[in-house]
């Protein structure tokens, strides 16, 4: 019999792991707390934006026309204790109010509430990002709670799904892997990822702990990698280097690579930043907070890059803020995402509106949810006309959309043609040809 799979949390990455698994060839049945969320993934529609995940409920979600009817939607607890053999789950940790911690309410919620319908045997999963001993003492939970008692196993399998490619690092992750205790774990995992593990993505099964240290550890690299590029970037602005050369040159190395060097204001999301925070306090908690000290750095090499977009624009708009016109392009945290979590292109749009400047922000899939954090901001319905009237332009965010704008189109519409590239994308000659004041981080003014 195939397994029957179940998803508890269906927000970025449940929505995707869902569809996902429908995809694989198995029948899912997801539960969210929200019923809005539910009918709305109920009629093939997602609440964020992420590029072929909508396309793929559509093929699964039962009901919607043409579909394998393999994907359905339940509020219902007592229904996903009967269905699941596999129960993942998929809520979210965020950091915690006023603290570096990280918040396990949904995830301890989500067990409680599971554990008293599993009345046979099944495999619970972990995917949401918890500190490291979350999964020992979950695992306690549910043999406790669950009529099933030790029937029901619990396994730790990190997701590193990145927004704007969540579908394909689901269908095609470059590794998985899996913390278990006992046999079952494994096994009925090997069986779940069968197809990516039959197309030759490494399957690396390692005990509770290292499972959860895994994803920490990655983003921690991540951030750090990033963190690094941009303090490049400090001493080439002091010693006018160029940190895109910089970072192109040290990237052909392999042991080094070229990807995640790319210097600028940072960065933000919902990953990242709450991640190395949370992994710095559990190392405290455990009396190792010396080991991670550099993450503090890291963090504030990163949170330094905000700043000081900030003073480059007063610069370039004569030393203060007051009376002036400031263009914004970009607002989520990242391109191809509606994510504004933490974004820093938002975090500088307010930082100079607090300061007294006329911020008005356009960006192409983030305006609603930009608004709904930022209400004080103006926003504008495109690129062109956030720049209309402008003393500098602030490209905070590297969408295509912002690459392919007219440098002479923008130069008639501004009242300075200035630009500052806070991500190093777009191509300075063309800019400057057209008329433009262009300046980006860690590059030498020409
Ligand atoms: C990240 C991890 O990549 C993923 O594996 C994990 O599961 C979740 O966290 P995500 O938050 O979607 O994914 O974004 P990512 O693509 O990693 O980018 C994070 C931030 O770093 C963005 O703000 C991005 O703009 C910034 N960034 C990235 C840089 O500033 N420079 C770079 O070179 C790369």
């Amino acid at each position: 019999m195939a397994l029957k799979i179940t998803v508890i949390g269906t927000g970025y990455l449940g929505a995707t792991h869902a569809a996902a698994m429908a995809e694989l060839g198995f029948e899912v049945l997801g539960l969210d707390a929200v019923p809005e969320k539910i009918e709305m993934l109920a009629r093939g529609r997602v609440p964020m934006y992420e590029p072929g995940l909508e396309e793929l409920l559509g093929k699964h979600v039962a009901g919607l026309p043409g579909s394998t009817g393999r994907l359905r939607f339940t509020t219902s607890w007592e229904e996903v204790g009967e269905f699941g053999d596999v129960h993942f789950i998929c809520v979210n940790t965020p950091q915690k109010h006023g603290e570096y911690a990280c918040d396990m309410s949904y995830v301890e919620a989500a067990v409680a509430s599971l554990a008293p319908v599993l009345h046979r045997p099944a495999l619970v999963v972990g995917k949401s990002t918890v500190p490291v001993g979350s999964a020992a003492r979950l695992t306690r939970t549910l043999t406790e709670l669950a009529p099933a008692g030790t029937g029901v196993e619990l396994a730790w399998n990190p997701e590193f799904l990145r927004e704007g490619f969540a579908v394909q690092d689901t269908l095609r992750p470059d590794r998985i892997v899996v913390g278990v205790e006992g046999e079952k774990g494994e096994k009925v995992l090997r069986e779940v990822y069968a197809k990516p593990i039959g197309e030759g993505t490494p399957f690396v099964v390692t005990d509770y702990p290292t499972a959860e240290l895994v994803k920490t550890a990655a983003n921690s690299f991540l951030a750090t990698k990033i963190s690094f590029i941009n303090a490049m970037a400090e001493v080439c602005e002091a010693a006018d280097g160029d940190v895109v050369k910089l970072a192109e040159a040290i990237g052909h190395d392999e042991r080094i690579g070229k990807k995640f060097l790319r210097a600028g204001i940072g960065f933000g999301g919902g990953c990242l930043p709450k991640d190395i925070r949370a992994f710095m306090a559990r190392a405290g908690e455990l009396g190792a907070d010396q080991a991670l000290t550099f993450l503090r750095e890291v963090d504030s090499i990163n949170m330094r890059r905000r700043g000081h977009m900030v003073e480059l624009a007063r610069e370039t708009v004569g030393g203060g803020f007051l009376g002036r016109r400031v263009a914004v392009l970009g607002a989520t945290f990242k391109p191809d995402s509606d994510d504004v979590r933490d974004s820093p292109a938002l975090n500088v749009a307010g930082q100079i509106h607090l300061q007294g400047g006329q911020v008005t922000v356009y960006d192409p899939k983030g305006m609603e949810n930009a608004r709904r954090l930022f209400p004080t901001l103006t926003y504008a319905e495109s690129a062109l006309e956030a720049c209309r009237g402008a003393h500098v332009v602030l490209h905070l965010t590297e969408w295509a959309e912002f690459r392919e704008l007219s440098p002479a189109a923008l130069a008639s519409v501004v009242a300075e043609a200035n630009i500052l590239d806070g991500r190093n994308a777009l191509d300075a000659a063309a800019w400057r040809t057209a008329g433009w004041t262009f300046r980006a981080m860690g590059r030498p003014q020409a």
